[in-house]
């Protein structure tokens, strides 16, 4: 992964340790729950998971001790998952409980959402009803840019900023339809429901694949009997941490334990 706009590059960390046969090198980008280090191999990069949580834009922050750990659990699950369903992805493996290794890609500044319900940012936005089901699902392009609200994005506007090629929107597209179909198949058989996620994609060598993170930060994933939100959307709308901390420990326990 790159240093991208919305990553603030640092040279504070310049000590070079050894884990696990890496040598991890510089802090090459910090994010608001994720840092970036260089490893020896300059193909990867170590992606470690922090314990906060944001919202609204990183205006609201706080720490939930082992949240990282979590979300490092269940991304490096899902990834998996949705390797053998046939959609690339970075994910290359765990170094310690809280950070993986990770194919180094070059970051689109894009967030591609794909909805199954109607809830969120799309029902502020359309006359759309909360809860209305979207058969096909709905894809939608956002503008990694925190200053300007994140500004939803047509094709063309993704092709006149020259931040991918209309080929590789379809690529977008097709690519995390496949993950919805893989992802709700897997979350459904453990009592889930997946209501929305965002994906990211990078470029390796000119192909795209799908990098950052997948867990209930950038999901929204409900029980599928009780629908007990079990997501970043509880955290949103002002719940206690320990609730948000218990939600995503149901989640690992359902997705990483079983
Ligand atoms: O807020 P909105 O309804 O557009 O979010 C759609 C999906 O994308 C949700 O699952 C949310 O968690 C995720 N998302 C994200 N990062 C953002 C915005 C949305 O992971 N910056």
């Amino acid at each position: 992964m790159s240093c991208d706009k919305t990553f603030k590059c640092s040279v504070a960390d310049k000590r070079l340790r050894i884990v696990m046969g890496y040598k991890i090198g510089d802090l090459i980008a910090s994010g608001k729950t994720k840092l970036v280090y260089a490893l020896d191999t300059p193909s990867l990069v170590l992606l470690r998971f922090k314990d906060d949580v944001t919202a609204l834009d990183g205006r609201r922050r706080d720490t939930i001790a082992g949240k990282g750990a979590l979300n490092a659990a269940i991304s490096a699950k899902l990834f998996q998952v949705l390797r053998e369903g046939g959609v690339e992805n970075h994910f290359v493996e765990m170094l310690d409980e809280s950070s993986m290794v990770v194919e180094r890609l070059s970051m689109l500044p894009l967030e591609v959402v794909c909805r199954n319900v109607a809830t969120g940012s799309i029902v502020k936005r359309l006359p759309i009803q909360e809860g209305v089901v979207f058969d096909p699902p709905i894809v939608e392009f956002f503008l990694k840019d925190d200053a300007r609200g994140d500004p939803m994005l047509s094709e063309a506007h993704i092709v006149a900023l020259k931040l991918a090629s209309r080929g590789e929107v379809d690529e977008m597209i097709r690519a995390i339809l496949k993950a919805n179909e893989v992802l709700k198949d897997f979350l459904s058989k453990r009592g889930l429901t997946l209501i929305d996620f965002k994906l990211e994609f990078g470029r390796k060598e000119g192909k795209l694949m799908v990098g950052d993170e997948l867990d209930p930060d950038c999901m929204r994933i409900r029980d599928s009997e009780t629908g007990r939100i079990l997501d970043k959307d509880l955290y949103r709308k002002g719940a206690s941490l320990e609730e948000v901390k218990s939600a995503y420990e149901e989640v690992y326990r359902r997705i990483v334990e079983r």
